[in-house]
């Protein structure tokens, strides 16, 4: 191993997360240009939070015995003595903007859409990162099923329209606070009649929280938990219509979804309306993007009473169900010099040529004319402006091999895009 070798073997990114090199850049831009153009043009608008918020958001807001906030979290003390978190998610952190900034008094509801770096402390695997992209969108300050449909189609728009295929939507509701609490006490009635059988995991979090019970794959918990009574069958009359309309609209608009009884999610917010597109050739972190109702949240986090609904797509998940190279675009230009004394010329226009919206590269590497020629196919230039002995020059179309003379002058005009 040479002493370069060895260094980069020496530091390595820390563990669950990972450099993205300029080949992997061109397929994430094309995921971030689809994602952008649809949630723009569905109105939302584009909103940033901090990767660092209060410890406090997320313990409040994501639930403090979910497995996120218990054990999944980056938080630390800084110098001031104030807790802080790396966000594991963006919902509650997006609430807590929504209150600061008062954004209750704009004309309701507020569409929302986010993109970035998130992250967790998960134990590393295909499709599960410390460090991970997502995609969301929330629509804030109304309980229309209108808002829970449109959602889930553009969720689903959102990736049929990259290609994923074989994704399924699996749907469900959580029905109001009070009706999950009482659901939750039949439930936990029933698992504690069944307790032997159920793993040491699920029995340790019975009061705390019974429904991970339907979360979990020890064999034992899920005989049990196949015949217990669901949240669906305990709907209130008004969640069950609530749930009814945004099943009616789905079907409208043509997007199908399977019922699942035992859905649920890893964060305490959600209420009525909950949803998770999933991929099965994924492997084990199926679920490509998933949301719901969070009608309380805002509320918790101490602003007014405001329903919304929102979802979240993993953009690591996304480009591994898409498993597709994406070609980086080739340069338009390429410009090689017979001669070291017209390297500067080649500067100045590549400067020039840029400015006009033209891509160029020029050799950084002192290559010979043939080395140049060699470097203008490795980076795909449509052309090659080669500035030739006694400064002429000829422009060479690279696919066909044809070559013109031209003045250096008249490039712009002779390979302006459109
Ligand atoms: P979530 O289900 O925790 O929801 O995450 C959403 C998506 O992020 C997942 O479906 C998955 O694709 C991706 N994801 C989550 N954890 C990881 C990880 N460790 N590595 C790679 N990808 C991951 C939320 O975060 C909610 N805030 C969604 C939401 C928005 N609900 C309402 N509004």
């Amino acid at each position: 191993m040479d002493r370069l070798a060895a260094m980069a073997a020496r530091y390595q990114a820390p563990k669950g997360t990972f450099d993205v090199l300029p080949a992997e850049e061109a397929a994430r831009a094309l995921v971030a240009e689809h994602a952008g153009r649809l949630l723009d043009a569905a109105g939302h608008g584009r909103i940033e939070t901090p990767a660092l918020e209060e410890t406090e958001v997320f313990a409040r807001g994501v639930g403090a015995s979910t497995d996120i906030v218990s054990k999944e979290m980056f938080s630390f003390t800084d110098r001031g003595g104030r807790g802080l978190t790396l966000r594991p998610e963006g919902t509650a952190p997006i609430c807590r903007a929504y209150i600061e900034h008062g954004m209750h008094k704009d004309p309701q509801p507020v569409k929302l859409w986010y993109a970035g770096p998130f992250f967790r402390a998960e134990s590393p695997q295909r499709g599960r990162y410390r460090q991970f992209n997502q995609i969301g969108a929330e629509v804030i300050g109304t309980d229309s099923p209108l808002a829970d449909a449109e959602l889930i189609v553009l969720l689903d728009e959102l990736l049929r329209g990259l290609g994923i295929a074989d994704l399924e939507l699996r749907l469900g509701s959580l029905g109001s606070p009070e009706a999950r609490a009482a659901y939750r006490d039949e439930l936990r009635d029933y698992l504690r009649e069944h307790e032997a059988e159920l793993s040491d995991d699920v029995r340790a979090r019975l009061d705390s929280n019974p429904m991970r019970a339907f979360d979990s794959d020890h064999e034992g918990t899920r005989a049990v938990i196949g015949a217990a009574p669901t949240m669906l069958e305990r709907l209130e009359a008004d969640d069950a219509e609530h749930f009814a309309a945004v099943r009616a609209l789905l079907d409208a608009a043509g997007v199908p979804y399977r019922l699942d009884p035992t859905l649920v999610r890893g964060l305490d917010y959600y209420t009525r309306t909950i949803f998770s597109f999933v991929c099965d050739r994924l492997g084990a972190q199926s679920e490509i993007g998933g949301g719901g109702r969070y009608d309380g949240l805002i509320g918790q986090l101490g602003g007014p009473d405001t329903p919304a609904i929102g979802w979240a797509a993993g953009t690591e998940r996304i480009l591994l169900a898409l498993d597709e190279e994406v070609a980086m675009p080739g340069m338009d230009l390429f410009i090689a010099v017979a001669e070291d004394r017209q390297r500067a010329k080649a500067v100045a226009l590549a400067g020039e040529l840029r400015h006009a919206g033209i891509s160029v590269e020029i050799d950084l590497a002192g290559r010979s004319i043939k080395g140049q020629m060699k470097q203008a196919d490795r980076v795909r230039a449509a052309r090659t402006l080669i500035l030739d002995e006694g400064d002429s020059a000829r422009l060479r179309d690279m696919a066909t091999g044809e070559e013109r003379r031209v003045e250096p002058s008249e490039v712009l005009e002779l390979i302006r895009p459109g």
